[in-house]
């Protein structure tokens, strides 16, 4: 049986210096780097107003920047061909093409709104280690690596929180898209070995120490949905509306996620089945997140594995973002040996899952078993592979 993907802990400066220098002709004046992210627990509770819990990974995107004079935005990748040129002030989102730079493009944009001195044309190039489409947030890490590379370059400071919010302004404003603070929280404020713990509502950011012997493994399902995006917008407005019809039943509650989910039971007729099944996740997948932090500091994997599959039968049942592709990793997970608990991570409808695990999930060749029953199932082969809590963003 071959054996799954690995990929390496590392997360190099030095191809993103050599693309520079090989597609700009000069070396780059800074270079910022951001993780990428695994949603622990918490699903679509971040803009609801709850908590989450996610890990930021051991690979992420680098962003090296250097200044123009003739006051264009210059921009190459190591994933797209060719280049793009957006003039400094009159930076709009770019349609087709050239789609790709706007997420660095909406944080210089969101950064010259604030009043940041980004006064001057620059060259950007950026790489990545992150695998593409495995639903670990790469767009929260070249907005976060932007963010610090551009810092860089004109001379200004950002705190962790200012990173993760301009980050999430650029996304909800600029790309378009309406996700809360987790993958910019958690990128902004990753540590290695330690997950980060954030209340939405308060936007308060913390790190928590992971218990010594576990270990995360994601499991790309390789299945993309074209309507990842539509569906994200629908399940927002779904929570939206059941906020607005249960805030009478629950007048204390600020946002949906406070409310309690024996609220939601009582209101079922009022809310409508669609709004009830959304409420109820939101609600007790908040109070899972709530648990899954005393499991932790109680160091028990074992209660924190079962808050894992339960939200993941949340999502399947009722937020309805699972496929089955998601359901039958999930499944395959959790019957192998030294497995502690398995969730989807991340928005859903497709991408990734997440395993909580010892090392005996490995050493009992837990990932070639899961791999080769799903290839069999679903003719794709998923990647699968092993990574650690690592580092958050930072101007290297
Ligand atoms: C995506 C979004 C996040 C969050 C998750 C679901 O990753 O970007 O803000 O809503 O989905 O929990």
């Amino acid at each position: 049986m071959k054996p799954p993907e690995h990929i390496k802990h590392e997360t190099p400066v030095s191809p993103v210096k050599s693309l520079f220098l090989e597609r700009i002709g000069s070396e780059p004046e800074a270079i910022g780097y951001a993780p990428g992210r695994i949603e622990v627990i918490g699903n679509h509770t971040d803009y609801n107003g709850g908590e989450v819990l996610g890990a930021a990974v051991d690979m992420g995107i680098h962003v090296a920047v250097g200044m123009r004079s003739d006051g264009l935005c210059h921009f190459v990748s190591a994933g797209f061909e060719g280049s793009v040129d957006v003039p400094l002030d009159a930076i709009v989102p770019q349609e087709g093409a050239g789609k790709w730079v706007n997420y660095s493009l909406g944080v210089a944009r969101i950064l010259r709104d604030e009043g940041f001195p980004v006064n001057a044309g620059f060259n950007l190039a950026d790489t990545s280690t992150l695998p593409s489409g495995a639903g670990m947030s790469s767009s929260a890490a070249i907005e976060l690596a932007t963010a610090c590379a551009l810092s860089g370059l004109f001379g200004f400071e950002l705190d962790r929180a200012k990173l993760a919010k301009l980050g999430r302004r650029a996304e909800n404003e600029f790309v378009g898209m309406p996700c809360g603070i987790l993958d910019q929280g958690v990128s902004a404020f990753g540590a290695t070995d330690h997950l980060v713990h954030i209340d939405c509502f308060t936007e308060e950011f913390r790190q928590v120490p992971m218990p010594a012997g576990c270990q995360f493994w994601i499991f790309n399902s390789n299945k993309k949905h074209s309507l990842v995006e539509s569906q994200y917008a629908d399940r927002h407005r779904e929570c939206s509306e059941a906020f607005e019809i249960l805030k009478p039943a629950s007048p204390g509650s600020a946002c949906l996620a406070h409310i309690d989910p024996s609220v939601v039971r009582s209101q079922r007729d009022k809310l409508g089945e669609v709004c009830y099944r959304r409420a109820l996740h939101v609600t007790e997948e908040n109070r899972r997140v709530q648990q899954a932090i005393e499991a932790l500091a109680a160091g028990d994997l074992s209660a924190l594995g079962k808050l894992l599959t339960a939200s993941h039968e949340s999502s399947r049942t009722l937020f309805e973002n699972s496929v089955p592709e998601l359901d039958f990793l999930v499944e395959q997970a959790i019957s192998q040996p030294g497995v502690f608990g398995a969730r989807l991570t991340g928005g859903g409808f497709g991408g990734a899952v997440m395993a909580l695990t010892d090392e005996r999930f490995a050493q009992e060749d837990g990932p070639q078993i899961v791999e080769k029953n799903f290839a069999e199932k679903f003719q794709v082969t998923p990647t699968i592979f092993h990574c650690r809590a690592g580092a958050g963003a930072t101007t290297v």
